[in-house]
């Protein structure tokens, strides 16, 4: 019997593994990005600061499945990993192959000191749900009401029309002397969203993962006469439709609520991730934080979870361990 090899994705799968990517589609009814071509993929996957990474199944020397990932980034544990996509061709075992895939995956992840293994997952695919739910992923829309929210194309840019920043307020890319700053406002957010023990990584990390040799995020601040009062930390992401940004945080200080601020940082995240083409912008709200959904709406983000049945499920680094031992 043929030996099934899972490994890194390298440049020269490329174009197999485009073939694969449209076969997913297919099965899955959702359009490619038309303009995605396998030397897009190369591009996209294999560049300076790379937009995506993949583990492959080699059987007899062809690809039968992919798993499709990149780098996050959790305010509260650091470096995490989200599993975009894990697909196998029609004619193999399919949980088999999917499980060494996403065995691999984790074990890559935790290398890179991940203590987090992310997955959105669509309610009506029960089939993908159970075999997540088997290997001990939990489903965070169900345990903590967390909601995938979604600004796409076209509400982006009719936000980024605006430019107003309120008057007295400086809004700027975060640099490492900020981390002491955001920590604080970080614990605030915490607070706010009633799990003040959420938070775990001190500003020592968040120097290293922002500022070090890998980038895994992205912040921005708003100050005033030299008080932060406000930050928003984001990144890059990628699936078969295009690339996005996804705003892990979004806070301003109680005081300086309703100026304009958080529009002011919102905006900013939306326009990097327009200069890489992306094409949305993500997020997760608490279902009962209606102030921020409020807000989120009037500026044309849909509810994902309400809309289309988008869920949140995660495997916890405890959980990523175990895996890779089995
Ligand atoms: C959500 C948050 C970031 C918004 O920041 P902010 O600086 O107060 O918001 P802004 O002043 O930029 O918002 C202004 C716009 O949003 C609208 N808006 C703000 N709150 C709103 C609400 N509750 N309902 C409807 N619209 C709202 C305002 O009408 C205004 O729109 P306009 O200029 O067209 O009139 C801030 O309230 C916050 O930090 N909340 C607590 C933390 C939080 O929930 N963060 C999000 C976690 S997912």
């Amino acid at each position: 019997m043929s030996q099934l090899n899972t490994r890194e994705g390298k440049k020269s799968d490329c174009s197999s593994l485009y073939e694969l990517v449209k076969e997913a589609a297919q099965t899955n009814k959702i359009p490619v990005d038309p303009n995605l071509t396998p030397e897009g993929l190369e591009e996209i996957g294999f560049g300076p600061s790379p937009g995506f990474y993949s583990i492959v199944a080699e059987k007899d020397h062809s690809l039968v499945g992919y798993a499709l990932y990149y780098y996050t980034y959790s305010t509260w544990e650091g470096r995490s990993v989200c599993m975009e996509d894990l697909f196998v061709t029609g004619t193999e075992n399919h949980n088999d192959v999917a499980t060494a895939m996403w065995k691999k995956l984790v074990e890559v992840a935790l290398a890179a000191d991940c203590g987090r293994c992310n997955i959105t997952a669509l309610q009506d695919k029960k089939e993908m749900l159970n075999f997540y739910e088997c290997h001990k992923a939990i489903n965070l829309t169900k345990s903590e009401a967390w909601h995938f929210f979604r600004m796409n194309q076209d509400s982006m840019a009719e936000f980024v029309k605006g430019s107003k920043v309120p008057e007295g307020i400086t809004i700027r890319e975060a640099t490492p002397s900020d981390c002491i700053g955001i920590r604080k406002q970080i614990q605030d957010l915490a607070d706010y969203e009633k799990m003040p023990e959420g938070p775990q990584i001190d500003a020592e990390v968040l120097k290293t993962d922002g500022f070090g040799k890998q980038v895994f995020y992205k912040a921005c601040v708003a100050e005033e006469e030299g008080e932060m009062v406000g930050y928003t930390l984001y990144f890059f992401t990628f699936n078969w439709e295009g690339r996005g940004v996804y705003m892990e945080d979004l806070y301003v200080s109680p005081s300086h609520r309703s100026r304009g601020i958080g529009m002011a940082l919102w905006r900013k995240v939306i326009r990097d991730g327009m200069a890489l083409q992306g094409i949305r912008c993500d997020f997760a709200v608490l279902d009962w934080n209606l102030p921020s959904i409020e807000f989120y709406k009037s500026k044309g983000a849909a509810d994902m979870t309400e809309l289309r049945g988008f869920l949140f499920y995660r495997m916890r680094k405890e959980e990523m361990e175990e895996f890779v031992k089995k």
